[in-house]
């Protein structure tokens, strides 16, 4: 799948978010090592914190499938205008180091602007267990 193709896809995901608290819906795609592809959306709760957000829902239903390595991940926030209101939180981004995400992906709304990062630019000096710290 090329980016705009991935692009559709997280945004099509985000229309299952279930968000009736904050009325932001977010869909996240997945690309794994082997080709296989896993969507997510935005899963919240009455008491907040048991929330989900759409990038480790697409990254946990990966796993729990058997993936362990992950290449690409888009967001696409779909009640964001601007593409600087999707960017993915800080715990999504330790999720995505952990199964190894290189490249993403992101968007708002249909139109808005997509912008593509490393994982190292979003997340530099990250935690990883045992490592030397870089
Ligand atoms: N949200 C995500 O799904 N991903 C992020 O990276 C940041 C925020 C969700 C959580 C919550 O359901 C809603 O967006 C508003 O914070």
């Amino acid at each position: 799948m090329n980016r705009d193709e991935l692009v559709a896809a997280a945004r099509d995901a985000a229309n299952n978010a279930y968000s009736p608290y904050s009325s932001f819906r977010v869909g996240a795609v997945v690309v794994a090592d082997d080709g296989r592809v896993y969507t997510g959306a935005n899963i919240e709760n009455a008491a907040y914190p048991s929330s989900n957000c759409g990038e480790a829902t697409a990254i946990h239903t990966a796993v729990a499938d058997g993936v362990r390595k992950i290449d690409t991940l888009a967001v696409a926030c779909i009640d964001a205008q601007d593409v600087r209101g999707a960017y993915p939180c800080g715990r999504c981004r330790q999720i995505m180091a952990e199964f190894g995400v290189e490249e993403v992906i992101v968007a708002g709304a249909e139109g808005s602007e997509i912008r593509e990062h490393t994982l190292d630019e979003l997340l530099p000096h990250r935690f990883t267990f045992g490592a030397a710290a870089g």
